[in-house]
């Protein structure tokens, strides 16, 4: 991972969003077509087994978006195997992204597993999710939010994604051969007390009209085990404190769906 200059990565570490670029071999079209292929009203994946209420065929309330979840665990049992092995290219991804963050925070090494439940060292959990945004629903493409785990890569095709920055939304145009990653909420908190904080980003997906093309998306979080705790280092591996990653999970589930007037995260 490199960036084009010193200051352009801290503005990507102070913001919590960058494009980086896909690798050529990578295959796209494949698991993009996999997630059109789900518009079908006789999709079998709109039947599948429905895991809690992050995982399966889901459609956000107050939100356009819809999308097909799955925890890596669940996979290979789900997924065709070029999906779920596409899903395992963007732990590498995902895996190697959060490492260059805690490299940098000045957090020892030998503590990048515990503060982050495992994902650093290849546990913890990630999703990937295939989206679309129905335009049958009036609502935001999807509300204002911050993302709750470590890392989010976004493959989309079409516009409509917006940050925050300095207090207002800005565009994030459509760079083809780049993924969009965005820091979510469990970075920011790992990270606060080291050498190098970084920001979780506020984001939203403007509305979707009948007219446009309809929106893709292949998202992907790199996540904390649902039942761990987040540990907070500085640089000499003394701890600041910790959380249960359940907690964190509900309040910003609740930020999506709710009214976001008064219970949106700071
Ligand atoms: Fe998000």
């Amino acid at each position: 991972m490199a960036f084009s200059s010193a200051a352009d990565l801290d503005r990507a570490w102070d913001l919590g969003v960058f494009y980086l670029k896909t690798p050529d071999e990578l295959n796209l079209e494949d698991p993009r077509d996999f997630g059109r292929s789900l518009l079908a009203a006789d999709s079998p994946y709109r039947a599948i087994t429905q895991y809690g209420e992050l995982e399966g065929f889901i459609a956000l309330e107050n939100n356009q978006q819809t999308k097909l979840a799955l925890r890596r665990h669940h996979w290979d049992l789900h997924y065709p195997q070029h999906i779920a092995e596409f899903g395992r290219c963007l732990d590498s991804f995902g895996i190697a992204i959060i490492r260059e963050v805690l490299h940098q925070s000045g957090i020892p090494e030998n503590l990048w597993g515990r503060a982050s439940a495992g994902y650093a060292t290849g546990a913890g959990t990630a999703f990937l999710n295939f989206v679309h945004y129905d335009t049958h629903v009036s609502a935001w493409g999807l509300r204002p939010h911050t993302d709750y785990g470590f890392v989010t890569i976004l493959d989309a095709i079409a516009p409509g994604l917006q940050v925050e920055i300095d207090g207002a939304f800005q565009d994030v145009p459509v760079l083809p051969g780049h993924f969009v990653i965005n820091f979510g909420e469990a970075l920011r908190f790992i990270t606060a007390y080291s050498a190098r904080p970084v920001g979780a980003v506020t984001h939203r997906v403007v509305g979707q009209k009948a007219t446009d093309p309809v929106r893709h998306g292949i998202v992907y979080f790199a996540n904390p085990d649902l039942d761990g705790a987040l540990w907070q280092f500085d640089a000499n591996g003394d701890s600041g404190g910790n959380s249960s990653v359940q907690k964190l999970f509900a309040m910003l589930e609740k930020n999506l769906t709710e009214d976001i007037h008064e219970n949106r995260m700071g």
